[in-house]
């Protein structure tokens, strides 16, 4: 049987995981959150305090760092090792390590046969850099889901000042300013626009005017 499936990719920041979580509800896919796996990697590596930078590093998170992704309901989980994990991932050093750990191809390919894996079996909204162009390249609709990076240090700054952390704009926007840099400029799956993406840039909409756009795009696939 075909699923259903839908890819967006965009830079960090854009608001892909706040729009394919709402987008999930209303179509009734699963969201898949592939950051969130390279996010785990990472979540390792800072456990196990391994040097990233250490090509030894590589090894002993392949072999140590068992990923999986579980159904529960309508939502999707994800466990390192058998723990669920938690916002512990959510953090600016994790994801910087993702970034670095993503350039890496065995990181790659360990996450590329988790996300294919669960594509096969499920009707899913997947969001991250390359979904439309290396990892579902037949997906049913790719968006491209664009802000300028001023806007998303905006946003982003605003999220932290909101839950009480104090930051400086001007740090978040170069935070923000860097990780674009590495994942447009890596040599494997590199952050760019598949070819039949459609293009939104959010930097003048907000979260509705976004979702509206994107829904009418996918229901006709419905
Ligand atoms: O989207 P998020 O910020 O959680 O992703 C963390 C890092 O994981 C990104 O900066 C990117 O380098 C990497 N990533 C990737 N491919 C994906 C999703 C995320 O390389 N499909």
């Amino acid at each position: 049987m075909k699923h259903i499936a839908v890819a967006i990719d965009g830079p960090s920041g854009a608001g892909k995981s706040t729009i394919a979580r709402l987008l999930a509800e209303k179509f009734h896919l699963y969201h898949l959150d592939t950051g969130a796996l390279f996010r785990c990697l990472a979540l390792y590596a800072e456990e196990n305090n391994l040097d990233i930078n250490d090509p030894a590093a590589i090894n002993t998170i392949l072999q140590g760092a068992v990923i999986k992704i579980q159904v529960m309901g309508k939502d999707v989980r994800y466990s390192l090792n058998n723990s669920a994990v938690d916002k512990s991932i959510r953090t600016e050093s994790i994801g910087h390590s993702a970034s670095l750990l993503s350039q890496n191809a065995a990181m790659r390919n360990y996450v590329l046969e988790l996300e294919r894996e669960f594509a096969a079996h499920n009707n899913v909204i997947m969001d991250g850099r390359d979904i439309g162009t290396v990892v579902l390249p037949q997906a049913d609709v790719k968006i491209y889901l664009d802000a300028r990076p001023e806007e998303r240090a905006s946003r982003r700054w605003q999220d932290l000042n909101q839950q009480g952390l104090e930051c400086d704009y001007t740090s978040v926007l170069n935070q923000i300013n860097q990780r674009d840099f590495q994942d447009i400029n890596r040599l494997l799956a590199p952050l760019k626009q598949a070819k039949e993406a459609v293009y939104i840039d959010s930097s003048q909409m907000d979260i509705q005017e976004v979702l509206e756009r994107i829904s009418a795009i996918i229901q006709p696939i419905i």
